[in-house]
């Protein structure tokens, strides 16, 4: 993400010793940041502390003549490309709701055009408050978006939501507002992870697929400002902010989940390792070794799954279908036969015989495989970074298609 200008807003509770981390963390990404505080928030945390993080000086007073001939509140207003209300009190919940604009950080927030993130931290019984939820529907339906609160023991002794959302998370919910939003109007339809095929009650056939490569794809769709929809086999990754995930477990499962939403769909990327054979029988109860004949093996049955993505290619209409390859030898050739067989717009293939582009590897080396046999091939990189590489190709795709 290149150079932003972010404004954060501190209000007066007890997470605002975490806002200096909050900082470091945009700064670390070469952010441009300030900060403006009410009076309580100084109570927690020192406008020096944040004003050496930031390197630029600090507001804490809407009517104070010094800090207004340096930059006054409408300017600062305007400056901001978003503004970060973190940690974001009740009372200040409900400023905002209200349009109140009694102090600097309420003044602001009336006054900005930039998008606006606001990350609660209050008691979890202010949190539930019908008062409070209130504020926050209002604040939802004007688009502001909230991060967290998050789950846990509170400052205040209690237990429950209301902790303020880690660092990291608020930089992440902060990078999706700013990403430039290419694919606005696209419903980005990702498959990812590797489906369990049920065996017996308790014994399913799977595959070692971590799902990394699929999340990384629909988490930067949605960053694109496409609405995702990740159809997911059971996987560990945590859903990229913004995703909707529907999680599923066999590849029957997964047909139905993806034939839901296909209507709704303009683009497919279809990263999951799916079965292509499934038990013909998945018994209910546990195959137990008393109910065979002492020292005899076990032979099951197995049948066709469909294939999902050559079902959805023959289906596609005017959509963008992309198909992955999970190829151990022959990689180009059996990818090229295999982008003919599927009916794809583009093929990403993998060796998934060698380390750096294996199962649960973070990095992956891809070759694009376009219809008539034109491949492209990209070195070892990040699986996040072959994902924006990916996204890249299906604007080109989408504009060619104008
Ligand atoms: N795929 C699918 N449904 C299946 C099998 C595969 O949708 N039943 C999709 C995968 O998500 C991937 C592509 O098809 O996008 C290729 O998957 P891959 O496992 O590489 O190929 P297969 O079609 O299974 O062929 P083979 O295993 O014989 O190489």
């Amino acid at each position: 993400m290149h150079q932003r200008r972010i404004l954060v807003a501190v209000t007066g509770g007890i997470a605002a010793y975490k806002i200096p981390e909050v900082v470091r963390v945009f700064r670390r990404a070469d952010q441009v940041v300030r900060c403006i505080m009410t009076s309580a928030a100084t109570e927690f945390v020192t406008p020096l502390v944040l004003q050496t993080l930031t390197g630029e000086p600090v507001r804490t007073a809407l009517l104070d003549p010094a800090e207004e001939g340096e930059i006054d509140h409408i300017d600062l207003a305007d400056w901001a490309e978003l503004l970060v209300v973190a940690p974001a009190t009740a009372n200040s919940l409900a400023k905002l709701a209200h349009g109140l604009a009694d102090d600097l950080v309420s003044a602001v927030a009336l006054a900005t055009r930039a998008p606006v993130l606001v990350a609660p931290a209050m008691n979890v019984n202010m949190w539930n408050h019908p008062a409070t939820r209130a504020n926050l529907e209002t604040l939802i339906e004007r688009g502001v978006r909230i991060v967290g609160p998050g789950e846990g023991e509170l400052a205040c002794g209690w237990l429950g939501a209301g902790r303020m959302s880690e660092p990291a998370e608020i930089a992440a919910a902060a990078e999706l507002l700013l990403a430039s939003k290419s694919l606005a109007d696209e419903v980005v339809l990702v498959t990812a992870g590797g489906t369990r095929e049920p065996v017996d009650a308790v014994r399913f056939l799977g595959n070692r697929s971590s799902g990394k490569m699929g999340f990384a794809v629909a988490g930067e769709a949605a960053r694109r400002g496409a609405r995702v929809v990740l159809v997911a086999g059971p996987s560990a990754v945590e859903t990229p902010p913004g995703v909707e995930r529907v999680n599923v477990e066999s590849a029957l499962e997964m047909r139905d989940a993806v034939r839901s939403v296909w209507s709704e769909a303009t683009v497919a990327i279809m990263a999951a390792a799916v079965a292509d054979f499934r038990p013909a029988q998945a018994l209910d109860r546990k195959i137990r070794k008393e109910d065979l004949a002492p020292d005899a093996g076990l032979t099951l049955e197995l049948v066709r799954n469909p294939d999902i993505l050559a079902e959805i290619s023959k289906d596609r209409g005017s959509r963008i279908v992309v198909g992955f390859a999970a190829e151990s030898h022959d990689v180009i050739d059996s990818a090229i036969r295999k982008l003919e067989r599927k009916g794809c717009d583009l093929l990403v293939a993998n060796d998934v015989s060698r380390e750096a582009s294996g199962f649960d590897s973070d990095t992956n080396a891809v070759i694009f495989v376009w219809p008539g046999g034109e491949i492209e091939e990209l070195p070892t990189l990040p699986k996040t970074d072959v994902a924006a590489q990916l996204v890249d190709r299906v604007e080109k795709l989408r504009e060619a298609r104008r």
